[in-house]
């Protein structure tokens, strides 16, 4: 996608790969903040020789650092020292909608195995409420589609969209080969997440709520 505000995530971008120790093991998560960032990882790596490994959490991702020269790893073999995402949304108690570019069960899994997550974002990204501009994106294993349709609208559910593909007719497929749905709420509790969760067939959903996060602003002026 587009990279809005790059000069402000620049140096986001570049705090991050100043944190970078030898030997590290980083999570890597998805999103155009993610691509900004990774260049200036894979420049301080050549520079001094580092010793890092990545776990991705796409394909898109996995690519870049195989073409950045970033080694990649996987959860099975390492745990992350740290990681880094972007989100859409945050909320005042650092509570995130993430997904739009559809790997947030990765993203998910990554954030919940690292010790410290950071998570870049910009002042487009601040909102007072979660779902006030983005819809909650869910992963739903394809055969279970109209009953998790059914329980979301048990849980509130105003609008349910099956995520269309770009580029192609049909619906997107996830990585994991399942569907998404975006959806949208009156309110968003504290609970929602463990509410949509529970709902079989979900594998996962795009809210964080109350995880252990870092966010770090990128400022939009370009000073
Ligand atoms: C990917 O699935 C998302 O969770 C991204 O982290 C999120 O959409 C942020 O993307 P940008 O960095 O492109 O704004």
């Amino acid at each position: 996608g587009n990279i809005s505000n790059v000069a402000g995530k620049q140096k986001v971008a570049d705090q991050i790969a100043g944190k970078i120790k030898d030997g590290d093991v980083l999570g890597v998560g998805s999103g155009s903040t993610v691509f900004l960032t990774l260049f200036a990882i894979a420049e301080r790596i050549k520079a001094e020789q580092l010793n890092i490994k990545a776990i991705p959490t796409s394909i898109e991702i996995s690519l870049f650092c195989t073409k950045l020269g970033i080694p990649l790893t996987t959860l099975f073999e390492h745990k992350p020292d740290w990681c880094f995402d972007g989100a859409d949304e945050v909320d005042p108690n650092k509570s995130l909608i993430k997904g739009r570019g559809g790997a947030l069960f990765k993203e998910k899994l990554l954030i919940s195995s690292s010790p410290v997550s950071y998570i870049i974002v910009d002042d487009s990204k601040i909102v007072d409420r979660l779902g006030s501009k983005f819809p909650v994106p869910v992963e739903v294993f394809p055969q279970a589609l109209t009953h998790v349709e059914q329980e979301l609208l048990f849980l509130g559910a105003t609008d349910i969209q099956l995520r269309p593909a770009g580029g192609k007719d049909g619906p997107v497929i996830t990585e994991n080969n399942n569907l998404l749905l975006d959806v949208r709420f009156h309110e968003i509790d504290v609970d929602m997440e463990r509410k949509i969760k529970s709902i079989t067939g979900v594998i996962e959903s795009g809210l964080f709520i109350n995880y252990n996060i870092e966010v770090l602003m990128a400022s939009n002026n370009n000073e």
